[in-house]
């Protein structure tokens, strides 16, 4: 074994340039992203905000949906081409996640920045209830379990979703009531907002 010292250092090489790639600088841009007093930001997750985390970690939003909007250099700006966001998002953006959500597959649009793009409740609960209401011919499945399907009494109940047109008909004597879980991970959506202009997200 002449060759034992080029063994060594190269294997050490190896160890030494991925822990410094995926573990070092990934925890010193997190420590310089600290939260300092003229920025409060990030803004922290309420209860029930915390709780329709939960719900999205359970449901899998993750197989579909990404919580990253890439920079104008990246691939001809075009995440904010599609209305993705205004500006990219960086470390700072997901100090209080844990675990980040950050997503690896699009199958659906990017929802970082949703609840800036659209903060409509009852456009979210409708969509969750049956995607294709809201967008002919979607692919994303639907959650219908997330709410209590009960037939109408004398007047219908003031938190029942507000079914339109041939859905209307459809549905007859019965009306849609979301339970807890929805409400929170509506909640949780209009929550991911990325618009705080930040000083390292400049391009
Ligand atoms: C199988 C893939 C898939 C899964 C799982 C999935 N989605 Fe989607 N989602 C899509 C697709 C495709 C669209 C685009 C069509 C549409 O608007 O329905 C979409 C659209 C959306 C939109 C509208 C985005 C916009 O820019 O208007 C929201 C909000 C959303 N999904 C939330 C969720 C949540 C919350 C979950 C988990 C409960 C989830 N999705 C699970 C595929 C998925």
């Amino acid at each position: 074994m002449d060759r034992g010292v080029f063994l060594f250092v190269g294997c050490l090489l190896t160890f030494t340039s991925s822990w410094l790639g995926l573990v070092f600088l990934p925890q010193a841009q997190l420590t310089l992203a600290q939260p300092t007093d003229s920025l409060a930001y990030p803004i922290p997750l309420t209860e029930e905000e915390q709780r329709g985390r939960k719900v999205y970690q359970s449901l899998g939003c993750i197989y579909c949906h990404s919580q990253q909007i890439r920079s104008q250099k990246f691939g001809n700006n075009a995440d904010m081409e599609r209305g993705w966001g205004t500006r990219r998002t960086v470390p700072r953006d997901y100090l209080l996640d844990r675990p980040i959500l950050l997503g690896t597959s699009r199958t659906g649009p990017d929802l970082a920045d949703i609840g800036s793009r659209n903060p409509d409740a009852n456009w979210h609960l409708l969509h969750l209830y049956n995607p294709r209401m809201m967008s002919p011919g979607s692919i994303m499945p639907a959650f219908p379990f997330l709410f209590e399907k009960q037939p109408k009494g004398e007047q219908p109940s003031p938190n029942a979703l507000p079914f339109e047109g041939a859905w209307k008909e459809q549905l007859g004597e019965f009306e849609i009531i979301p339970k807890q879980d929805a409400l929170d991970l509506v909640a949780y959506l209009k929550a991911l907002k990325k618009r705080t202009p930040l000083p390292e997200a400049k391009e």
